[in-house]
Parts: C-alpha cells; sequence; structure tokens
C-alpha cells in the first residue's frame, strides 16, 4: 500500500479528486490531497490489517469533528470510504499513481466547443432574434425559461422535483440552474442543453456570489466601513471573473438592503443603515460584476435583493413581517436599489416580507407598478427561494395555482427552484386569469439577458476551466482582498497601546478565534477555506521572533473545555501584552440568523475576565457579523478592534493594523447598541417633539435606564493619529434650485501617524412639511494625510440633496433653513447654517 493512490468521486455538490499518499518509516503515515475543495487533514490514528487501513484524523476546517477513511488495497486497485462532515460517506474507488489533474479532461473536452470571434449582436438584432424564437416556443417551452432548478439535488424548494437536472434540461423544463459548483456539471448540462433540448437554449447559472468566489473578501457589512468605492468595486470585478470562469453567469447578489436592526443576521450581507451610502455601494457592486458591458465574459449578471424592506423584519426575526410607511419605504430602504437599478443591474430578486399586507412575490404595487413602470426596470425578476408557494403559506392565496396568479401577475418573471409556475400557468391561462402575453413578456426578457451576455452564441463562454485554474485564488487576488480588508477594520478604542511593536517581547493571542479558519463569514463556498489566514499566522508573518508568540484558545466560542482558561491564563502571564480574539462564528450571522442577544457569549467573557485580573494592557480583536453590544469591553480593554469577517486574507490584515503597518480608517456603516433595548437605534432618526437635548425632567423622550445613543454612532472610527477640523466655509448662505453652494473644511493631521480620514458630509432640514431626520449623510471623501499635512476638502449642496417625500409624497426640496455639518463621525461634526430661497 505504500505510495500513491487515486480515486475520483461524485458528491452531492461536485465531482471530487483525493489523492492518497502512504509512507512508511517507523510508521504508517497518510496525507490526503484534494481537488477542487482542500481538506487539510492531520491523521493521529493510523491501523494497518493485512491490505486494510483505517486512518482517523481532524481538519481545521470542522472543528471537534472526526474524519474517518477506509482504505482496501489490491495490487494497483483500492476501495474504501471516507466520512467527510459537510459531505457524509463517500464511497471511493481508485487505482495506484496520483492521475491527471481533475479539470484535464474537461479542458480537452471543452475545446470543441470553443468560439471565436464571437461578435455582440445590437439590441435591433437581439430583439429580432428573441422575437423569431417566441413565435416558434410553446407553452411547455416558455415556462421552462421561467423556471430554474438545482444542479445536483432532487427535492428542493416546495414542489419536489421529481426529475433529475440532466433530465429538467434536456425535456426543456429548466432555463436556469442554481449551485453548480462544478465545471463538469455545468458544461454536462451545458451540453445536453444545446445538443438535446427542444429549442437548444443554453441555460444560465446562478449562484450566490456575495463576497468573493475563491478568493473572499471582508463581508459586505465589513466592506462598507472602508467607505472605499473604487476597492469594493475591485472586489466585485475578482469576484465576477473567478465566477464566470467557473460557469457562473447571473449572481444572486448584490444584496442592498437597508439595515437598522442588527438582532438580524442578515445585516452581515448589506451595507449598513444609511441610505446614501449604500446606494453608493449598491452602484459600486452592480459596476464590479457586471463590468462596462454584460458581454464580456468575465463579467455576471447582478441581482438587486431583496426588494423590497426586508431589512425592516419586525423585531429582527428573519422572514417576518414588514409595516411600514410608503414615506420610510421611499426615504431609506428604495434608494439603493434604484441607484443599481440605474446602474443597469439585469435583475432583481423579491423579498420574503410583505409590504402594505402583500408578500413581495405576488405584490403587483411592488413587482409592477414600482419597479417596472416607475423605476423602468427592464431586467429579470427572480423569486426568492419558495417565496411564491408561500404565499399559500402567509395565507393570501388559497393554493399554489392562485399563488402563481399572483405572481405572474406581478410580473415576476423567473421561479427560483421550485416547480409551481411549470404546474399551474396552463390553467390559468385556460381560465383566463393570466394572458400568454405575460408569459411571453418574461421569456423575452430572459432570452434577451441570454442574448446579451453572449450566452446564444456562445454557450460555454462562462466554462473556462484553464483559466479558472489559473485566476482562482490568485496572488493578484489576495492582494486586493488583504488591501480591501485592511480598510474594513474599524479602531473602537485605543488608550495608546495599539501599534504594537514588531520587537514586542512577549503576545498572548488567546481565544477561540486565535488561530481559527472561520474568518470568511456567511456566504462563501471557496474551496480554499483552509487557506485562510489566522490572526496567528498573520501575527507571526510579521514579528522577528516567533518564539514570542504564545497562542491559546482558552474555550471554544460558546463552551468551555477541560482547562482551556487555566492554561489560557497561565501563558498569558508570560505575556507582555494579550491580544484577545472573541466574537461569534459564521454561522451565528447570515440567513436565518436572528438573535436577542447581540452579545459575545457568557464563555468568552469568563474567560476575558480571567485573563484582565493579571493586570496585562489587553486588546480585544473581535470577529462577528453584526453590530454587538460591547458597554463592559470598552470599560474594560485597553484596546477593541472591530474585525468583522475579513475573508482569505483576514490575518495578514489584522496584523497589519495591529502593528501599525496600516493605519486603520475603516468607519462604521451600522450603530452598536449600548444595549438591545435600544433597538432599533440608528443616526439618521426623526426628531421628536420631545427631545432629550432640549427637554429637562422626566417627560423627554428617553430612557430611565439607558441614554438615547448608541455607544458607537455611524461613522465612527478611530485612527492612530488625530485629525483636526477648521470650521466650514460657505460659499453662499442662500441657495436656490440653480446655485448651489460650495462648503469647505481644512483637515489637518496633527498626530504622528500619516492616515486616511473619511470626511463625513451631512445635511439637515430644519422644517418640512413632515418631520425630518436629526442628520443625513450626503457625500463623503477619503483623504490621505502625512504627519502635519493638511487638505482642503469641498462638498457642493445642490437642490438634490435637499429633495425628499413630502407630506403629498412629492420629491422635491421645500425652501427654508438647513444645517450643513461636516465632521469625522456622524456625532462630532462641525455646523454652519443655510438656506434654500426660490429665488435670489
Ligand atoms: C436567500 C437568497 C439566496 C437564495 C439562493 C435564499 O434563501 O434569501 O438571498 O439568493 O436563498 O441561495
Amino acid at each position: 500500500m505504500i505510495g500513491s493512490w487515486n480515486s475520483i468521486v461524485k458528491t452531492r455538490l461536485n465531482k471530487m479528486k483525493f489523492i492518497f499518499r502512504i509512507k512508511k518509516g517507523k510508521e504508517y503515515s497518510l496525507f490526503i490531497e484534494s481537488e477542487p475543495m482542500k481538506f487539510d487533514i492531520n491523521f493521529t490514528y493510523i491501523e494497518i490489517n493485512g491490505n486494510e487501513m483505517i486512518a482517523k484524523g481532524v481538519s481545521c476546517l470542522f472543528e471537534g469533528k472526526i474524519i474517518e477513511v477506509k482504505l482496501i488495497f489490491e495490487e494497483s486497485t483500492f476501495k474504501g470510504s471516507i466520512i467527510l462532515p459537510n459531505l457524509g460517506e463517500l464511497q471511493l474507488e481508485g487505482v495506484k499513481g496520483e492521475g491527471n489533474p481533475l479539470y484535464e479532461e474537461l479542458i480537452e473536452n471543452i475545446k470543441e466547443y470553443r468560439k471565436i470571434n464571437v461578435q455582440k449582436r445590437t439590441d435591433e438584432e437581439i430583439k429580432k432574434e428573441v422575437e423569431k424564437i417566441i413565435s416558434k416556443m410553446t407553452l411547455n417551452d416558455k415556462m421552462g425559461q421561467m423556471s430554474q432548478c438545482v444542479a445536483s439535488v432532487h427535492s428542493f424548494g416546495n414542489t419536489i422535483q421529481v426529475d433529475t437536472p440532466e433530465k429538467l434540461v434536456e425535456d426543456g423544463k429548466v432555463g436556469l440552474i442554481l449551485g453548480a459548483f462544478d465545471m463538469e456539471k455545468v458544461f454536462e448540462l451545458q451540453t445536453i442543453a444545446v445538443e438535446k433540448s427542444p429549442f437548444k437554449i443554453p441555460l444560465l447559472f446562478n449562484a450566490d456570489v456575495i463576497h468573493g468566489y475563491q478568493t473572499i473578501f471582508p463581508v459586505p457589512l465589513a466592506w462598507s466601513c472602508s467607505w472605499n468605492l473604487e476597492a469594493i468595486k475591485k472586489a466585485c470585478a475578482i469576484a465576477a471573473k473567478e465566477a464566470s470562469a467557473s460557469g457562473v453567469s447571473y449572481n444572486h447578489g448584490p444584496m442592498v438592503d437597508i439595515t437598522r436592526d442588527p438582532r438580524w443576521g442578515r445585516v452581515v450581507e448589506g451595507a449598513g443603515e444609511d441610505t446614501y451610502l449604500g446606494s453608493r455601494i449598491s452602484e459600486a457592486q452592480v459596476a464590479g460584476f457586471q463590468g462596462n458591458d454584460l458581454f464580456n465574459k468575465e463579467s455576471i449578471i447582478a441581482c438587486l435583493k431583496h426588494f423590497i424592506a426586508y431589512g425592516a423584519s419586525e423585531a429582527g426575526r428573519d422572514y417576518n413581517s414588514v409595516d411600514i410607511s410608503e414615506r420610510a419605504l421611499r426615504e431609506f430602504y428604495l434608494p439603493p436599489f434604484k441607484a443599481g437599478v440605474d446602474a443597469g443591474a439585469g435583475s432583481v430578486m423579491n423579498s420574503f416580507n410583505t409590504y402594505n399586507g402583500v408578500p413581495i412575490a405576488g405584490n403587483k404595487e411592488i413587482l409592477k407598478d414600482l419597479l417596472r413602470d416607475e423605476l423602468g426596470f427592464e431586467g429579470m425578476t427572480i423569486s426568492d427561494y419558495g417565496s411564491i408557494h408561500e404565499l399559500v403559506v402567509h395565507g393570501v392565496a388559497k393554493d399554489d395555482k392562485e399563488a402563481v396568479e399572483k405572481s405572474v401577475n406581478a410580473s415576476l418573471d423567473i421561479e427560483m427552484v421550485s416547480r409551481s409556475y411549470y404546474e399551474n400557468i396552463p390553467d390559468l391561462i385556460k381560465e383566463g386569469k393570466i394572458k400568454e402575453e405575460q408569459i411571453d413578456e418574461s421569456v423575452r426578457r430572459i432570452l434577451i439577458y441570454k442574448y446579451k451576455i453572449g450566452l446564444m452564441d456562445d454557450p460555454f463562454r462562462y466554462i473556462r476551466p484553464d483559466e479558472a485554474l489559473e485566476i482562482n485564488f490568485s496572488k493578484e487576488h489576495l492582494e486586493h482582498s488583504r488591501e480591501l480588508a485592511k480598510k474594513s477594520i474599524v479602531l473602537l478604542k485605543n488608550n495608546g497601546i495599539l501599534p504594537l511593536s514588531k520587537s514586542q517581547s512577549k503576545i498572548a493571542i488567546i481565544g477561540p478565534f486565535a488561530d481559527s479558519k472561520d474568518l470568511l463569514g456567511a456566504w462563501q463556498f471557496t474551496n480554499f477555506a483552509t487557506e485562510t489566514v489566522t490572526i496567528a499566522d498573520g501575527m507571526k508573518n510579521k514579528v522577528t521572533n516567533i518564539e514570542n508568540i504564545i497562542i491559546q484558545k482558552g474555550c471554544k466560542v460558546e463552551e468551555e473545555f477541560d482547562g482551556g482558561i487555566e492554561n489560557a491564563v497561565k501563558q498569558a502571564e508570560n505575556a507582555e501584552v494579550v491580544i484577545l480574539t472573541l466574537g461569534e462564528e459564521s454561522e451565528m450571522s447570515g440567513e436565518a440568523a436572528s438573535k436577542t442577544k447581540i452579545r459575545i457569549p457568557d464563555v468568552q467573557i469568563k474567560l476575558a475576565k480571567a485573563i484582565l485580573k493579571l493586570g496585562k494592557p489587553t486588546v480585544l480583536v473581535l470577529t462577528n457579523g453584526r453590530p454587538l453590544i460591547l458597554d463592559w469591553f470598552e470599560e474594560n480593554m485597553d484596546a477593541i478592534v472591530e474585525t468583522w469577517f475579513l475573508g482569505s486574507q483576514a490575518g495578514n490584515a489584522i496584523a497589519d493594523v495591529l502593528f501599525g503597518d496600516y493605519n486603520p480608517s475603516g468607519k462604521l456603516t451600522m450603530s452598536f447598541p449600548r444595549t438591545e433595548g435600544q433597538i432599533p437605534v440608528y443616526y439618521n432618526h426623526f426628531k421628536t417633539g420631545r427631545p432629550v437635548e432640549q427637554r429637562k425632567g422626566k417627560y423627554a423622550s428617553k430612557y430611565l435606564d439607558c441614554s438615547n445613543y448608541p455607544l458607537y454612532p455611524f461613522g465612527y472610527g478611530l485612527s492612530y493619529t488625530n485629525f483636526e477640523y477648521s470650521e466650514i466655509t460657505l460659499s453662499n448662505k442662500k441657495m436656490n434650485a440653480r446655485n448651489s453652494i460650495e462648503a469647505k473644511v481644512t483637515v489637518k493631521n496633527i498626530g504622528n501617524f500619516a492616515g486616511e480620514e473619511i470626511v463625513q458630509f451631512y445635511i439637515q432640514d430644519l422644517y418640512g412639511s413632515v418631520v425630518r431626520p436629526v442628520k443625513e449623510l450626503k457625500g463623503f471623501k477619503n483623504i490621505l494625510l502625512k504627519p502635519n499635512e493638511e487638505k482642503e476638502v469641498t462638498f457642493w449642496i445642490t437642490e438634490d440633496d435637499l429633495k425628499y417625500h413630502t407630506a403629498d409624497l412629492e420629491y422635491k426640496a421645500e425652501p427654508g433653513e438647513f444645517k450643513c455639518y461636516i465632521g469625522t463621525s456622524s456625532i462630532e461634526v462641525k455646523e454652519v447654517d443655510f438656506e434654500l430661497i426660490n429665488s435670489f
């Protein structure tokens, strides 16, 4: 059995290749290499019985779980099994030797399908072609184009998918596929579509590419804290490049929901609480994913989700009802979608919630009147997972047929994974409840996109295995991941202990995230998770002597283990400074991850208290996907560094900041409450009639037991240097629709470190026909300043900045008095008054 053996296995998700390398010194040893997913298994138990080997080991990816391998060898073949925690038991059958790389065959096979010189068609040509096809299609063919299925599993969603994806594709019963994690699968299904299906129409392949494909970037809530639109756009462009080479043509992202409630786990997927910043980030993401031209095969179709107001789910509970005013919808939740639509996003996904009592999947007022007729969206709409059937569960349709009637009449084009469109549309047409022309409209939109992205003329352009192997997780992509990760870190507190010195005598890294690879966050499916840089690795990469780094877990994320805390304390005694790495696992935020307590788990606080007793300088490094309650830490830590889930290069980026190779510049995009009872707490709240700032005594708008203000507000984030702001100067105190005002401040770096400052510009409308927010972000600028350097920063106040939905819901500016604020956060600002008048 000594030597290498290889086996190719079809898993639930993809095709994988395992190479087993067996050596014998004093003892037997076993190493596993796998493609495309990497596991990094350390075998600690090996038993040999004749020609049989049983081995048990662990992987950093599946903490506390045992991986078991059983191999039975013949002369040149072997059989056996491997049990992997996320894939279950896989049966192995293979041969001696290392075999060929997994995609070699695919690279060869795909050659005959490659097209060169595929010409981009004009919109006119596309229209003509699409009409030709539609005129020949049967109703079944059309419904097929409107239906998506999953690539590998047979029962998903609400209607059982009885047929295999291969069969559904061959019969022309699907036009899109979700979750093809395997290029060979994409190739196989696409081949069936173009060779065997009735109209030979190629398939679109969807995936949730939220913050990276193979190279993982910071989670969106984190990257929003960089306020760096170019860097975010570039991350999306890299994700699109990797995904589009591996089969994906149509993204289920970006998520552009405004989020004010940190109990909701999905805050991690969005850009936080502010509408203006959220809108700019929405545009940047669409531009990144789609590039300048969707015909470019390195781009993917962007899908804005979840339309609309999903972030307003009551009590922060996922999938809960939403009941908000039209004004709130238009002022706060709609603009990021409008910005994405205006940036050319090809698709929009409905949200699970209600608006005005009707779940969006069947809400014509939202999907048709608002999205299509008012915003002018001409792309494809797709239902979120199972949401058409959920109209029945919500209780607004008596059965799937009535649900489909509502969805089609709301102009919802594509059904995600379930089959109720396919099963109910014919009867609804016969009964006159929907018209075939509505179906044609949907199919038209889908086919137009299939042409636009070049798929109809070149069906295999999104399967480029040779390119994927070269660019996935490439050095260049990782560099950008680290760059964006550094910019996403927010320094919440620092009494001067940071940055650390690289020649510091001993640094103890303590806590469940000290050497953890769980730094990628929700919504990632990379094959390279084992290569995530841990905090300990990042720190070791920097110090002059790695012997000076002490690493101790202390406890698990939610549990103690024997002697853990004791040991950690003992080890930390020898250190000069302690880095406490605490937080939440990636599973604790994201979809279906709402929480009523948004706190560091108790056991970790126990660890922190034990460490603090040592009286050493202590820095808290946080790993988490939502704002947390940090009052106790604010009181007791010397420094607090919010690192979120930073992606593949997390550890390196964190070390860059802790050692001062990068001066932190991130600013929060969601307020951190002092306690859950304050939620929702956000900076741009309305003025009340009894503001606590103006009214003394009991009867003010306040709590008896807590301040109204969050612990860390929107826009807040420290630097290793200090920036001094001059007063604001205005070019004029009065403006009208034609004449804008120029507002200027001078910002000076008065500390010892060069650093980036995000200069924030807010406006307040002092009197309106309806109550106005106390402050609203209207612009920002990122500037870099050396010590002692100063720069003048200019913002233009235009009439557009003053517009809002007035008492009669008209979008316009009302003459009157305003305030302009410029500063370093939403609360630390300089201010000046100005006036909007009708005319000079
Ligand atoms: C989520 C979507 C996602 C879809 C497909 C749903 O449960 O709400 O955001 O795109 O699953 O993965």
